[in-house]
C-alpha cells in the first residue's frame, strides 16, 4: 500500500501517514519508508500504540540494534532506553534526583552514541506518555548545515577529528554525575568532523554536546570551533521542533541530524518515552 509522505520543513523531516506499525509491515511498504528515512533523516508515524516488543520487531528490519549502557539507569545493558520521570513502580522520580540530572543532558544538543566507538545510525523513540506542555524534541539537520557552509569552510573542516566523550558532556550538567565504573564503560573516542552517508553519498557535520575538542588542536580552540559549528547547524532554518502526541513515534538519524529534549513541568507531568537504537555500521575513522 503506497504510504503517504508529507514533508516538515524545507530541508527535512517527513510526516508518514498510512502505516500501522503495530501490524507486521509488507516489505515494500518497508521500502517507502526505508527510502523516505534515507531522504528525510526524521520521520514522524502518528497513532502507534507499540509496546516494546512491537518497536524492537520494527527497529531491527533496519539493522542490528545497539545495547543500552550497563551503567545507565535508563537502560542497564537491555534493548529499550526507558527515558521517562518515572520509576519501576509506575511513581514519579523527584526532579531532585541524581537520575534527572542524567536525563537533564537530553536537553543539550546531541547525537545518540556519538561516545561510541561506532556510533548509532538511528533512534526510533516511542511517546508512550506525554506532558500537555513543553517535553517537545528538537532536531537539527547537520546534512543542511553542511551544504549551506561556505567552500572554504568545508575545506578546512576536511579530515578532521573530534574527541567525543560522555564523561565529558556529562560534566557540562554536573562534575559528579558519572562514577568510575561508568566512565570506564565508555572511554573517550575520535570521530570524524566530516561524515560522508554511505546510502546517499551526502556529508553531514559530525557534532553535538559529546564532542569534546579537536585531536591535534590546543583544547580551547577545538572547543570555539565546535561551539560555532553547534551555533551555524542549530540555526532555525535547519530546525524542526515536534510537539509530541501520545503514540507518536519518531525515527531519526543520527549520522544526518542532532537532537534535543526542551524541559516541561517534570514535578507536574509524567513523561515516558521509550527509544531504541539502531547500531552503525563502523567506526567514523
Ligand atoms: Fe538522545
Amino acid at each position: 500500500m503506497p504510504i503517504t509522505i508529507n514533508p516538515l520543513t524545507d530541508c527535512f523531516g517527513a510526516e508518514i501517514l498510512g502505516v500501522d506499525i503495530t501490524k507486521s509491515v509488507d516489505d515494500e511498504t518497508f521500502e517507502q519508508i526505508r527510502e523516505a528515512f534515507n531522504k528525510y533523516s526524521v520521520l514522524v508515524f502518528h497513532d502507534q500504540d507499540l509496546n516494546d516488543e512491537q518497536q524492537i520487531a520494527f527497529s531491527r528490519r533496519f539493522g542490528p540494534l545497539e545495547s543500552t549502557m550497563k551503567n545507565d539507569f535508563t537502560g542497564g545493558g537491555g534493548l529499550i532506553n526507558n527515558l521517562s520521570n518515572v520509576d519501576e513502580k509506575n511513581e514519579m522520580i523527584s526532579p531532585e534526583d541524581k537520575r534527572m540530572y542524567h536525563l537533564s543532558a537530553n536537553m543539550l544538543w546531541h547525537s545518540d552514541s556519538s561516545f561510541k566507538k561506532i556510533p548509532a545510525k538511528a533512534s526510533l523513540l516511542s511517546a508512550r506518555e506525554v506532558p500537555p506542555e513543553g517535553g517537545e524534541t528538537e532536531y537539527a539537520s547537520t546534512r543542511a548545515a553542511y551544504d549551506a557552509l561556505p567552500d572554504e569552510k568545508k575545506a578546512m573542516l576536511e579530515g578532521l577529528v573530534a574527541v567525543h566523550s560522555l564523561a565529558y558532556s556529562r560534566s557540562l550538567i554536573s562534575p559528579d554525575l558519572m562514577d568510575e565504573a561508568f566512565k570506564n564503560e565508555v572511554p573517550p573516542v575520535k570521530q570524524i568532523l566530516v561524515r560522508t552517508i554511505p546510502e546517499t553519498g551526502e556529508k553531514a557535520l559530525f557534532i553535538g554536546s559529546h564532542a569534546s575538542h579537536i585531536v591535534g588542536w590546543p583544547i580551547e580552540e577545538g572547543r570555539a570551533l565546535l561551539k560555532e559549528l553547534l551555533e551555524w547547524a542549530t540555526q532555525p532554518q535547519f530546525v524542526y521542533r515536534h510537539k509530541w502526541r501520545p503514540k507518536d513515534l519518531v525515527m531519526w538519524d543520527n549520522r544526518r541530524c542532532l537532537h534535543r529534549g526542551r524541559p516541561w513541568d517534570t514535578s507536574k507531568y509524567r513523561r515516558v518515552m521509550h527509544r531504541t537504537t539502531i547500531a552503525g555500521d563502523g567506526s567514523t575513522v
